[in-house]
């Protein structure tokens, strides 16, 4: 006789009690779109995280396996499936973060706009199960094209009476995460070195390494600053590419995903100085929404960071960012409203 609901139920109260003592956290994490090429590793990934005592694994296939494989991982969080749209309600109720990165990805030649009409329903579905279920959830949207599916999300909780945009905010960690990298390759440092803001959003030329603020700070030839610039802008193509039809990136994806969420997390615990980047309502430029350094605590993006100096390089690429931004923005909002 399997031991599950009773083992799993004390688990579960064994730390929602340590939580109420004032020990350690156990947060509730739902991961929606949790068996497909960037759910999986990221659900093992959260499964290892400390902070998560429950995390719940939602998609419209396949999640039973997925579950059961990731449930042997002998860490703290307790692991339940939930699949298919009936069972959307049960997955969201009671989460403190849920992470979407439900929808299709690209193949060769498509751009992240392409993905738009499909993606675009399947967020709408989730975040309205969200506005009912778990209205003041962190919510870390990942699904494509982040600059459109992001202004969607808040029409659907504007819609429902949910809205915070503190709490709502485009995962573009994985700008961040290429550009570490491939600055420190130029520098000749270790990555854990380098921090590089990204700024504006998550689609070609919207995003906007500032490079004359690199961390330590660094100088940069027109040369450098052009390839650096152009290989963090299209690092998703590159994976696009290599892949061959076979998806877009999952892993790097997954990694950056989670190392969000941590974030989101300690902030959530109340950590101090927690700051990342991300895709939120912003008032830093005209445009509704908008990614730059935001400071991460109990309410979510509590802090939205001003760009800071840019160079005559930066400007010229403000520009072109927030002129295709504004299109993808009003894009995802003129959707919804009709
Ligand atoms: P995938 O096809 O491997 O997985 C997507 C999963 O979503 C599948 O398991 C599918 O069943 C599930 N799904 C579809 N409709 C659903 C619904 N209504 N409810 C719940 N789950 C549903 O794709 P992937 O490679 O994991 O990519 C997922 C998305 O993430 C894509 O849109 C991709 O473009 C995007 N992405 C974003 C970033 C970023 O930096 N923000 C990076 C990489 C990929
Ligand atoms: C990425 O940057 O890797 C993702 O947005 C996926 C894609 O389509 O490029």
């Amino acid at each position: 006789q399997p031991p599950n609901s009773q083992t799993e139920e004390s688990c579960v109260l064994k730390r929602a009690d340590c939580r109420a003592k004032g020990g350690a956290p156990g947060f509730k994490v739902a991961i929606l779109g949790a068996a497909g090429g960037i759910g999986q590793p990221l659900a093992m990934l959260m499964k290892m995280n400390p902070s998560v005592s429950v995390l719940h694994l939602y998609d419209v296939v396949n999640t039973p396996g997925v579950t059961a494989d990731i449930g042997h991982m002998d860490t703290g969080a307790v692991v339940r499936g939930f699949l298919g749209q009936p069972q959307l309600e049960n997955a969201l109720t009671g989460m403190d973060l849920v992470i979407i990165p439900a929808g299709v990805p690209r193949k060769p030649g498509m751009t992240r706009d392409d993905l738009f009409n499909i993606n675009a329903g399947i967020v709408i579905t989730l975040c309205e199960g969200i506005a009912k279920c778990c209205p003041n959830a962190i919510v870390n949207l990942i699904s494509n094209p982040v600059n459109s599916t992001v202004p969607i999300a808040a029409e659907v909780f504007k819609k429902a009476g949910t809205y915070d945009p503190k709490r709502l905010l485009g995962v573009t960690m994985l700008d961040v995460v290429r550009a570490n990298t491939f600055v420190a390759e130029v520098l000749g440092l270790h990555p854990k070195e380098v921090d590089v803001p990204v700024v504006g959003g998550h689609a070609g030329v919207t995003i906007l390494p500032l490079l004359s603020q690199v961390k330590p700070p660094s100088s940069f030839t027109p040369e450098e600053t052009e390839y650096l610039t152009k290989r963090i802008q299209d690092g998703g193509t590159e994976v696009v590419q290599a892949k061959a039809g076979a998806g877009s990136a999952t892993l790097s994806m997954a990694y950056a995903a989670v190392k969000f969420a941590d974030a989101c997390l300690r902030g959530l615990r109340g950590d101090a100085g927690v700051v990342e980047c991300a895709f939120v309502a912003s008032e830093v430029t005209e445009l509704p929404f908008f990614a730059t350094k935001v400071r991460l605590g109990r309410r979510g993006a509590e802090e939205v960071y001003q760009l800071g100096p840019l160079n005559e390089y930066e400007r010229v690429g403000l520009g072109r960012a927030k002129k295709e931004l504004a299109e993808s923005i009003q894009k995802g909002v003129s959707f919804i409203r009709k």
